[in-house]
């Protein structure tokens, strides 16, 4: 018999091993009274007298090597119960479940205050024409906003849209008015990623046009929202602005909601922020649409903006890095 292919197969035998009772008839079978090694050691004296010392030997040797790997293979096995073992009387631990990005809390809770006023809301694509995205809002082609440094064109001529106001001209060359809609969407314009730039943002669009409409009912409008997303005591305070599509234009500045006012470091001393740009729908907008009849009001507002004022977020790049940390601390469930 081949001694050293015997002593192979039984430690490829004991290695696969999983439970005491595979151990035993392995033990047995090969160590056992009436097992192979016992045989070999037994039939040694069938062999010529000079051959025996040498495979007493080896045969001993064997028989040491496997009670050796059968003793290690039996505390393995006593290893792995008591790991298997658990204290059934531990609290269990929950597990967590995603939950919304901040974004889109916040942008959902922007969109319901304007549902309550009767806006619908719609989507716009995010890849856009230069019709849609400037030349139909009155921009013309040497306005600076066009500048490759500006905006993210596509090889094909069209462009990844740098705000939502190009679903204003979507929506009414599809729908007259009156109307009411609000759209909410990814923008894109060519920052470099600072503590309050992203090359990548969320606006929301409205847009109301009907007979009649004035600078009054965009102020109570967009009062009435600010009131709604950063409490019933925010003062805010609308300054002239200038957008090529609406006409007069303006900005919606809030009381700075953490120091009331007085100046802090939030609002950079001046007691008042800036949340969003607004204004009459341009005239010759609704003209060539063949609304001359109508008028209306527009607004566009960043999200991240609203939220870091809202939540006091000093760095914009806090809401695209994906920390669990951050993220969590708005969902707390
Ligand atoms: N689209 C403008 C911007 O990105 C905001 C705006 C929207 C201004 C609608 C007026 C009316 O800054």
């Amino acid at each position: 018999m081949n001694l050293n292919a015997f002593r192979e197969n039984a430690k490829i035998e004991i290695e696969k091993v999983k439970t005491d009772g595979e151990l035993e008839k392995v033990r047995v079978k090969y160590l056992g009274r009436k097992g192979n090694l016992t045989e070999v050691l037994h039939s040694i004296g069938d062999l010529p007298k000079e051959e025996r010392p040498e495979a007493g030997r080896i045969a001993n040797s064997i028989k040491r090597e496997l009670e050796e790997l059968i003793k290690e293979k039996k505390e393995i096995l006593e290893e792995k119960k008591t790991l298997l073992w658990k204290d059934l009387t531990l609290p269990g631990r929950k597990p967590f479940i995603g939950t919304l990005h901040p974004l889109t809390v916040l942008g959902e809770e922007v969109q319901d205050i304007f549902i309550r006023m009767g806006f619908s809301v719609v989507e716009g694509p995010e890849i856009e024409t230069d019709y849609y995205n400037f030349t139909a809002l009155n921009t013309p082609p040497d306005h600076p906003a066009r500048d490759l440094q500006d905006t993210f064109y596509l090889k094909d001529g069209r462009l990844l849209r740098t705000q939502t106001s190009p679903v204003q001209i979507r929506i009414l060359e599809k729908h007259s008015p009156p109307l009411r809609i609000i759209s909410s969407g990814k923008c894109y314009r060519m920052d470099t990623f600072d503590p309050s730039h992203s090359p990548t943002f969320t606006q929301i669009e409205g847009l109301w046009v009907d007979k009649n409409i004035s600078m009054a009912d965009l102020f109570g409008t967009l009062e009435l929202f600010a009131k709604e997303i950063f409490g019933e005591n925010i003062k805010t305070e609308f300054l002239p602005g200038y957008f090529p599509f609406t006409e007069p234009s303006c900005e919606q500045l809030i009381q700075c909601p953490f120091c009331l006012g007085e100046g802090c470091s939030v609002c950079k001393k001046k007691g008042m922020i800036e949340i969003l740009g607004a204004g009459l729908v341009h005239p010759s907008i609704l003209k060539k649409l063949g609304y001359s009849e109508f008028n209306g009001f527009a607004f566009g507002m960043g999200v991240e903006r609203i939220a870091m004022i809202k939540y006091n977020i000093d760095d914009i790049r806090l809401f695209y890095q994906n920390e669990l940390q951050f993220l969590r601390q708005f969902n707390e469930s």
